[in-house]
């Protein structure tokens, strides 16, 4: 089985001390750090773009999970590569071409996610399985932090595991959105073994971030 992982949203983070935020994320134990990027066009909120997440690199050696909700996004792959990023994820539905998107993702040696909407459905991506790193289920509708978990998502992910396991494929099953220590656990139970949170790790037990990943994790 593999590792459960922590990837914490710095959506929820003091964005004047983003530095210093992934510093403590880094303390607290956090596997990978997750980067929301939207475009106010995609989804209806604007975050942060490759500059920032250039910037933030150079003072850790974190992994950056980067999560694009950006529209068309094949253009940019080029810059938040360039930025830094690790894992680069975009959605089937902001691209005009799934499979070139991800050769070029795979040309610049980053892995490979693709993003499901709660409400895509599974077939978008099912041909895709043996050739990408990662699948992220969103359990909320794309563009806030702060939202109410989606239960109907979890059958998705339990048809991932299985697809994984009769397949013997290798890619993490991730799940983002409304992550709190009660789903944490029926999420990991479905097959998820990456999980994204930002309000459960930066605002539960005032803050306690080593104290929040380690409960996501149990
Ligand atoms: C939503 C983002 C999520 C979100 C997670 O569009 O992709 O990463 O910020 O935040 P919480 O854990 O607060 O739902
Ligand atoms: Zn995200």
């Amino acid at each position: 089985m593999k590792k459960i992982q922590i990837s914490p949203s710095i959506l929820s983070a003091d964005f004047s001390q983003l530095g210093n935020e992934i510093k403590r994320l880094e303390e607290g134990g956090a596997d990978m750090i997750h980067v929301d990027v939207m475009d106010g066009h995609f989804v209806p909120n604007l975050t942060i773009g490759p500059p920032v997440i250039k910037a933030l690199k150079k003072n850790t050696n974190m992994l950056f999970d980067v999560h694009l909700m950006i529209s068309p996004v094949h253009k940019y792959i080029d810059a938040f590569a360039d930025a830094g990023a690790d894992i680069i994820t975009i959605h089937p539905e902001a691209t005009e071409d799934l499979d070139s998107s991800i050769l070029k993702i795979k040309e610049f040696k980053k892995k490979v996610g693709i993003s499901l909407n709660p409400e895509t459905k599974l077939d978008i991506i099912r041909s895709y399985l043996d050739k990408i790193d990662l699948v992220l289920i969103m359990s909320v509708n794309p563009g806030f932090g702060g939202q109410k978990f989606m239960p109907e998502v979890l059958d998705k992910i339990k048809e991932l595991k299985k697809i994984q396991i009769n397949h013997n494929l290798d890619f993490d099953i991730e799940i983002d959105g409304g992550i709190n220590f009660e789903n944490s656990k029926i999420a990991i139970k479905a097959g998820a073994n990456i999980l994204v949170s930002g309000t459960t790790v930066f605002k539960s037990n005032n803050g306690d971030i080593k104290k929040n990943i380690d409960l996501l994790k149990s």
